[in-house]
């Protein structure tokens, strides 16, 4: 016979009082947890009730993503600054720089064979700070290449290429082709005789590659011939997808110096 819940067995009132009561005690669960009051809990971004220990210090720094991000303890040569003069560091803060000035300027800049020119003349002579942000731009993308090479020279030398950071090398070598890359594809945006000859040169080598060559140009250009397809796309390659890739990279790279052991050691 059918009860008031019309499921017929006779205890669904029974079944109802289980699932609120289940439903009941993994709310109280949840608000009882760890994650729950530490995202919550008014006033959980401060730190309470810490009293300075070596313990708590300790506690602190392995909590803590900002200081997780450099080991707890480094080996003494590590931090010398003679020892890696810092190149990987720097090749990375410039990384930061361009990202910075690449964002002013893509508040100006028009990716459009009619205008690009346009803009960024108007860059250099009526937006507020727009040269000097320009020439920091430029010049941080010059002396990027310059750091990363200067970096994969420092880590051959010291024979950081061997074993057990063969991997991180290949990611080297990837981070490097695409710094380069980043640094092409910026060349061609400001679309001045300079650009568009240095982007016919580059897709007219790509075009005698053996086999695939003539649709690897085309994939490059986006058209037949150089144009606005062409524009664009090396505009969308510059500002979204070699950065996003290379963040990528990076991250993989860094991660795997800490994997590795650290910086390797004095020769
Ligand atoms: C975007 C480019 C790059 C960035 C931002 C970068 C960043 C870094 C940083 C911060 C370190 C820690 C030590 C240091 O500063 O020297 C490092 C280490 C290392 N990098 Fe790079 N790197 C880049 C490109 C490369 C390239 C092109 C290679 C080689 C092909 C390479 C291979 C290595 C290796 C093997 C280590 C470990 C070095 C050691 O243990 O002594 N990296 N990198």
């Amino acid at each position: 016979m059918a009860n008031e819940n019309g499921n017929g067995n006779g205890n669904g009132s029974g079944v109802g009082a289980k699932v609120a009561e289940r439903a009941s005690k993994v709310w109280d669960d949840t608000r009882g947890s760890q994650a729950w009051n530490s995202i919550f809990r008014p006033g959980s971004i401060y730190r309470k009730g810490y009293t300075d220990s070596p313990r708590n210090r300790s506690y602190v720094i392995m909590n803590n993503v900002l200081y997780h991000l450099h080991p707890v303890k480094v080996k003494r040569h590590a931090v010398k600054v003679s020892y890696t003069l810092c190149l990987g560091g720097l090749s990375f803060f410039l990384f930061i720089l361009l990202t910075v000035t690449g964002i002013f300027l893509m508040f100006f800049y028009r990716p459009t064979a009619t205008e690009a020119w346009d803009t960024v003349k108007d860059l250099e002579t009526v937006v507020a700070f727009g040269s000097l942000v320009r020439n920091m731009h430029r010049w941080g993308a010059h002396l990027m290449v310059l750091s990363v090479f200067l970096h994969m020279s420092r880590v051959f030398y010291h024979g950081a290429y061997k074993a057990p950071r063969e991997f991180n090398w290949v990611i080297g070598i990837v981070l490097l082709l695409l710094t380069l890359l980043l640094s092409f594809t910026g060349y061609l945006l400001p679309w001045d005789q300079l650009a568009l000859w240095a982007v016919t040169v580059g897709t007219n080598m790509m075009g005698y590659t053996p086999v695939l060559g003539s649709q690897v140009k085309y994939v490059l250009l986006g058209s037949r011939e150089i144009g606005n397809d062409t524009l664009l796309r090396w505009y969308v390659l510059h500002v979204l997808m070699l950065p996003f890739v290379i963040v990528i990279f990076m991250a993989v790279h860094f991660w795997r110096v800490r994997k590795d052991g650290g910086i390797s050691g004095p020769l």
